[in-house]
């Protein structure tokens, strides 16, 4: 793996530097909105100004300094780019909470929007949410041109898509229905799930942010292989916590996965089995941006950070 200079506690203070960045952005956003349905806005800033780790944003906005340093104005079409994946992020939290999907009633240390509002202003906040990232994006801007924010929006859609995080929940649940008939997912389903419904939006964080900087095709293409891997590893960790972890830490129910029939690494390869999947999946993540030098550096240490994390 490719050496960095960054220490963990740098950057545990450069994930709440960006995170800080992208929730005032956020906060800022929520405030200017005028629509009328008070309660559903108030239900979108709670999902999305609720803490919450800021890996995606720091994921696209450390690729776009990497793409275009110093660039003060590609900075800001990344924060929003950042801003646009935290919201659909937050989306995908709030169905994935619901009775219907994994029933847990915590989120981010606090109630689930739909125990805190109720389940049908949860849904429409998550519905909501969804459509408000792609409304930030494709709005005229003047630090995001509109050939850079049309491909942000492909790229947004692609990852919540079908085939991306929506298509992968499905595959979630469909794996908990099998469970029951004791024909569940194998590696490689579980795989393809894990790619979808976690990896996809993963992919798309640092993505995202290099093309609102404007980035070379090469390097777009170099945070895709970066980031294909750690999506599959990011969900692994989350899976390995389930386990480990406790409530509090974590802030959301633990210890359900095995109960619900979740398919997942720890079931195949057990617990260590998992954790030295992840790492091998993150070595890739690294080696996929070893040309770039100490450029690479945040990047790769926010990879690293993924699985070494304790909530
Ligand atoms: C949790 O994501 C859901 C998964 C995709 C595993 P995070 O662990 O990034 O959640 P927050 O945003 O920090 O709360
Ligand atoms: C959720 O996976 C992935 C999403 C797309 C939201 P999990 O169901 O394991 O996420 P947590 O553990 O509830 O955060
Ligand atoms: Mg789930
Ligand atoms: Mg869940
Ligand atoms: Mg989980």
């Amino acid at each position: 793996m490719t050496d960095s200079s960054k220490s963990p506690d740098a950057i545990a203070s450069q994930l709440a530097h960006d995170g800080a960045l992208v929730t005032d952005h956020l906060a800022d956003y929520f405030d200017a909105m005028t629509s009328p349905a008070t309660q559903l806005v108030e239900a979108m800033r709670y999902a999305c100004l609720n803490g919450g780790k800021r890996i995606r944003a720091a994921l696209c906005l450390s690729a776009a300094r990497l793409a275009a340093p110093d660039d003060k104005q590609a900075f800001e079409g990344a924060l929003m780019a950042a801003s646009a994946l935290e919201m659909i992020h937050a989306y995908s939290l709030i169905h994935d909470d619901l009775p219907a999907m994994d029933d847990a009633e915590t989120r981010r240390g606090k109630p689930s929007v739909h125990i805190a509002f109720d389940e049908a202003t949860a849904i429409l906040a998550g519905d909501a949410l969804q459509t408000e990232a792609f409304c930030l994006l494709s709005a005229p801007s003047s630090v995001l041109p509109s050939d850079r924010a049309l491909r942000l929006v492909h790229e947004l859609s692609v990852g919540s898509s079908a085939s991306g995080m929506a298509g992968g929940q499905m595959l979630d649940l469909m794996a908990e229905a099998l469970a029951t008939s004791g024909k569940g997912f194998g590696v490689a389903e579980t795989e393809q799930m894990q790619a979808m419904k976690t990896g996809a939006l993963i992919v798309a964080s640092p993505v995202m942010g290099a093309i609102a900087a404007g980035a070379s095709d090469k390097l777009v293409s170099d945070l895709r292989a970066f980031a294909t891997p750690l999506g599959i590893a990011f969900q692994v960790a989350d899976d390995v916590l389930d386990v480990t972890a406790d409530t509090t830490k974590m802030g959301k129910p633990v210890g359900r996965d095995k109960d619900q029939g979740k398919a997942s690494f720890v079931d195949f390869y057990g617990l260590e089995g998992a954790k030295t999947y992840a790492h091998d999946l993150v070595q890739q993540s690294c080696d996929a941006l070893a040309g770039y030098g100490a450029g690479a550096n945040t990047l790769q240490m926010i990879a690293k950070f993924v699985i070494n994390r304790s909530y």
